[in-house]
C-alpha cells in the first residue's frame, strides 16, 4: 500500500499506544496483552485497519492482532481503531508493526485461531513469487502458528495471485474448505466484514475471490 510520509508519525503512533504491541517479546503471550484468554485471530497485512476494527466490534469474545509491516500505514489503522473504541464492547484489538515474516519466531506454536490475508500484495512477477504472503514458506509459518482446527482465510480481487495461491495451497497439500470466485454472491456473503481495497474494488464491479484453507498436520503441542 502506498502512503505519502505522514508528519509526526512517530508520535501519532505514540499517541494510540493502547492499541499497538511495541515488544516484538509481547507476541508471545496474548493472554497478556489482552488480560484474557480468548480465541486468537491474526490479520496480516492489515492496511488501514477497517477489517480488523469491524472484526473486533463485531466479535468482542475473540481478540485481534493486525500486523502491517508500513509503519505510516499503521499508524492510520491505530488512529482508526481510537477512534472507533466506543464501538468496542471488549478490549480485544492490538495492532503489531513489522513484517510477518517474523511471526514464526515471535509467537507460540499453535497458539492462533485464524489467520486471515486480505488483499494481500499479488507481486505477479515470477521473479517475485516468494513475496506473495501464499508462498510457501509463508504457508510453512501459518502452519506452525495455526492451532489444528485452525484456518487461514484468505480475499483477493486479484486473479492471478488466487490461482497461485490455490496452487501453492495444492502443492503443501492444504486443504481448501471452500472457496468462491465472488464472495459477495455466496453464502458467506451476511457475515462479511469488508477492508478498504475490497470496498474499493466491489465499487469497480470487481468480483472478489476467496478461500478458506486448513492445514491437516498443524498440530498442538
Ligand atoms: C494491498 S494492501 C491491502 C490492505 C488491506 N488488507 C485491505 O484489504 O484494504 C496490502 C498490505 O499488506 C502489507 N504487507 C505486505 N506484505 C507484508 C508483510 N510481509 N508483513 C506485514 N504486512 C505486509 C502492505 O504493507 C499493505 O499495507
Amino acid at each position: 500500500m502506498r502512503m505519502r510520509k505522514k508528519k509526526n508519525g512517530a508520535q501519532r503512533i505514540a499517541a494510540c499506544s493502547e492499541l499497538l504491541v511495541s515488544d516484538v517479546s509481547a507476541l508471545s503471550e496474548p493472554d497478556a496483552i489482552f488480560g484474557a484468554s480468548r480465541p486468537l485471530h491474526l490479520e496480516i497485512g492489515c492496511g488501514k485497519g477497517n477489517f480488523a476494527c469491524g472484526m473486533a466490534e463485531k466479535y468482542p469474545d475473540t481478540d485481534f492482532i493486525a500486523v502491517e509491516r508500513v509503519a505510516d500505514v499503521c499508524c492510520a489503522a491505530l488512529e482508526k481503531a481510537m477512534q472507533r473504541k466506543e464501538n468496542r464492547e471488549g478490549d480485544n484489538l492490538r495492532f503489531f508493526i513489522g513484517d510477518a515474516k517474523i511471526l514464526g519466531e515471535a509467537m507460540k506454536p499453535h497458539s492462533v485461531d485464524c489467520i486471515y490475508l486480505n488483499f494481500s500484495d499479488p507481486w505477479p512477477k515470477k521473479g517475485h513469487a516468494k513475496r506473495r504472503l501464499t508462498y510457501r514458506s509463508f504457508l510453512e509459518i501459518y502452519r506452525n502458528l495455526l492451532k489444528e482446527d485452525g484456518i487461514l482465510k484468505l480475499k483477493t480481487d486479484n486473479d492471478g495471485f488466487f490461482a497461485s495461491s490455490l496452487e501453492e495451497f495444492e502443492a503443501c497439500g492444504l486443504d481448501v474448505v471452500w472457496q468462491s470466485y465472488d464472495l459477495h454472491s455466496s453464502d458467506k456473503a451476511c457475515g462479511n466484514v469488508m477492508t478498504e481495497y475490497e470496498a474499493n474494488f466491489s465499487e469497480k464491479g470487481v468480483k472478489i475471490k476467496s478461500a478458506w484453507v486448513k492445514f491437516p498436520d498443524a498440530k498442538e503441542n
